[in-house]
């Protein structure tokens, strides 16, 4: 993330003159805040926002030509910005709309002040990079060159939080250079489109239908992108589909992604199945989350051990998060480092349990990564950066051996899939 540098040039957009006047007051008692435009209209809006390119636009809702909805979708389609929708409206379905089409948080109308300095602040720093904006490039046409890195986030206790991870290491980790795609493989139960308040009408099953033909258009099409950049391949809508993407489909769809993005991240069911199998065996991390708790213990000893079985999966890409820890040392619950003792896997990082977080990035459908001064988005950061070093790490040891065979195709645990 980076830091705040100059000022946060801002655009306030409100049909009524005294709202957008009560905002620029607010703003002007801070230092790092600069109202550099007003708009009355949502078509204003959309002209002041590719002239002006403010960096936060303040956006209201009810306005009598173009709605703040409809202006939100279109602006963020062009200008690399960060809208907040400002209304009198507490409907939370309504706000998760506006969320949907690429606003970035939400206020009530008229916010306090420091609601709003945090929201400000908060929309900069997650301001898409301009090559992320949809349309530009958001995905696909010019792929890196070397096949991008697959981080698969897997869990063998259901509710440990694998979902909650994978879309936070795949909103952490996407930068410039590394556009990044996260990937629902939890065929039946898939929520990450929950997660980050986005519909999924088009889904991993399109993808499955055209699995010997993937080209560009047909991938850009059924990925969805969210306000921050991040593209999404949702799962399918209903359980009964879920054998319908198959195995073998799922690999190819992970190649053509893998050409295209630099970091391909794929959240899991708790099943271990074909599908899985196939995950980790591609995975150039296995993300591997656990609660400290009995029956987790247990199932992660058990998954550990079939997977030993393999001769070819290589264990060292295991990378052990133990998700959900009591920070109250009373809280009875086991303890991370008998854990790692019991299992013979060294944890690599522990994020504390933080209910209200998590549930308040939940409903919003902002990843708590986005929050790096606070718990858990401060150890979760810590967490993709950890991860990002080893993936880097791994990447110079492969260069220096001249490995140019990575990935030359897909073996599977199970043989080429099925
Ligand atoms: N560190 C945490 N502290 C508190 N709550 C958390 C934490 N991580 C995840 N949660 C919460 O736990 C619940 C389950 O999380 P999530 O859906 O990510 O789990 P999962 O492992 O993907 O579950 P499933 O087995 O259904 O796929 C969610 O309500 C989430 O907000
Ligand atoms: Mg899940």
């Amino acid at each position: 993330m980076e830091p705040i540098q100059g000022k946060i040039r801002i655009l306030i957009v409100d049909d009524v003159p005294e709202g957008r006047e009560g905002l620029a007051r607010l703003l002007s008692f801070e230092p790092d805040m600069d109202v550099i435009g007003f708009a009355s209209t949502g078509a204003e809006a959309l002209e002041q926002a590719q002239t002006l390119k403010p960096d936060v636009i303040l956006m209201d809702i009810n306005m009598p030509d173009m709605d703040g909805i409809t202006a939100t979708e279109k602006i963020t389609k062009l200008v690399p910005t960060s809208v907040i929708m400002i209304s009198v409206q507490s409907d939370r379905d309504y706000m998760r709309r506006a969320m949907q089409v690429g606003a970035m948080d939400f206020l009530p109308k008229p916010p306090s002040a420091d609601e709003l300095y945090a929201t400000v602040r908060n929309a900069y720093i997650r301001k898409p990079k301009p090559t992320m904006v949809a349309g530009k490039t958001g995905g696909t046409d010019e792929g890196p060159k070397d096949a991008g890195k697959i981080i698969v986030v897997y869990s063998p206790q259901g509710g440990a939080g694998a979902t909650t991870l994978a879309v936070n290491i795949a909103s952490g980790i996407m930068d410039e250079q590394h556009r990044t795609v996260l990937i629902d493989a939890n065929m039946q139960f898939g929520d990450v489109a929950v997660h980050l308040a986005m519909r999924n009408e088009r889904n991993i099953l399109d993808l499955a239908k055209a699995a010997d033909d993937l080209d560009l258009e047909v991938i850009e099409n059924v990925l969805g992108t969210h306000g921050t950049g991040l593209r999404l391949l949702a799962a399918p809508q209903k359980p009964q589909e879920a054998e319908l993407v198959t195995p073998n489909s799922l690999i190819k769809i992970l190649d053509a992604l893998s050409q295209r993005f630099g970091y391909v991240v794929v959240d899991t069911s708790l099943h271990l199945d074909d599908i899985s199998l196939n995950l980790f065996d591609i995975a150039d991390m296995l993300v591997f989350v656990g609660i400290p708790t009995l029956p987790c213990v247990r199932n992660t000893k058990v998954v550990l051990d079939y997977l030993a079985q393999f001769e070819e999966f290589d264990q060292d890409k295991i990378f052990f998060v133990m998700n959900r820890v009591p920070t109250d040392r009373k809280s009875g619950a086991l303890d991370p480092e008998a854990i790692a003792k019991t299992l013979k896997v060294p944890i690599q990082c522990t994020i504390p349990s933080s209910e209200k977080q998590m549930l308040d990035s939940l409903v919003r459908g902002v990843p708590a990564i986005v929050n790096t001064r606070q718990s858990p988005g401060r150890e979760i950061n810590q967490m993709v950066e950890l991860i990002k070093k080893q993936l880097v790490g791994e990447e110079e040891i492969e260069t220096a051996e001249q490995d140019t065979s990575r990935r030359s195709g897909f073996k599977g645990l199970l043989g080429s899939g099925r």
